[in-house]
């Protein structure tokens, strides 16, 4: 798949906030009830993007790595976390969520935001599990959300988005013959110190993994316990994942 490039990176920097807003609100409950059990302050997000999830984390005050393969969306996550950056409390590497080794462990490694279904194929998701449990802490939590295949397959359609500074065309459709979703923005940013437009494409695709599948990847490399909840209640564990458009995973060690 094509990297974030840089002129998405700054659509969806100024643009793509909510959920990581809600997604924190979510996850922040499940530790204020200890569902999640933090035996250190580190957690590892995943996929970070513009890093505005681990900004919340370090608000709280938690040392936070970030990990993303888009060196354009990392520029952003160092921007927006400089000051927790320059305290030490927070890192960002340019990475590959199938491929990495990290020197810490982390109670809690996050996710977020279809970052998962961005990768390739099943072997793909299995590495980045084995990764990812080699670096959390004994008991720790490895929570991500997925788009099910009921979302990706029925989620055709244009939108547009106009405001302030751009104005763009999203455009989804499912590829029934390698069974993925593509959405494509297509549109015009307005430039910082002038007034004219540059023209910027991103396509981006979504790969549908079996959730019993995933369950059984997760269970093989050694994770305890696997739950699929609903998006907008952690606590809520579903018996049929795949009735709803996504679900959130939440794997303990
Ligand atoms: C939709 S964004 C989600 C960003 C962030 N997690 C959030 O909640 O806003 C998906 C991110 O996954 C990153 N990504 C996709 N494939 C990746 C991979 N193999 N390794 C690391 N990052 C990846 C993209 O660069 C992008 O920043």
């Amino acid at each position: 798949m094509e990297k974030y490039g840089h002129v998405f990176a700054t659509i969806y920097n100024n643009n793509f906030s909510q959920f990581a807003d809600d997604t924190f609100t979510q996850i922040y409950s499940l530790i204020e009830q200890q569902e999640i059990s933090l035996q250190n302050k580190n957690i590892l997000d995943l996929c970070c993007g513009t890093g505005r999830l681990s900004l919340h984390f370090l608000r709280k005050g938690f040392n936070v790595t970030g990990i993303d393969i888009s060196e354009h969306m990392l520029t952003y996550a160092m921007k927006n976390a400089e000051k927790y950056i320059e305290a030490g409390q927070a890192q960002f590497i340019l990475g590959d969520a199938t491929n990495f080794a990290l020197d810490q462990h982390y109670s809690l490694i996050v996710s977020t935001y279809d970052a998962l279904n961005h990768l390739e194929n099943d072997e793909a998701l299995q590495s980045c599990f084995k990764c990812v449990y080699d670096v959390l802490e004994e008991k720790g939590t490895f929570v991500f959300d997925l788009n099910t295949r009921l979302a990706l397959t029925t989620s055709d359609g244009l939108s547009v988005h106009e405001d302030q500074n751009s104005l763009f065309i999203t455009k989804r459709q499912y590829h029934p013959s390698f069974q993925k979703a593509c959405t494509v923005f297509s549109g015009f940013v307005k430039q910082k110190n002038n007034d004219t437009y540059v023209r910027f494409q991103q396509i981006v695709y979504n790969t549908i993994f079996e959730l019993d599948k995933v369950k059984n990847y997760l269970l093989d490399i050694g994770w305890s316990k696997v739950d699929f909840t609903l998006s907008h209640d952690l606590n809520q564990v579903l018996k049929d994942p795949e009735s709803v458009h996504r679900v959130f995973v939440i794997a303990k060690k």
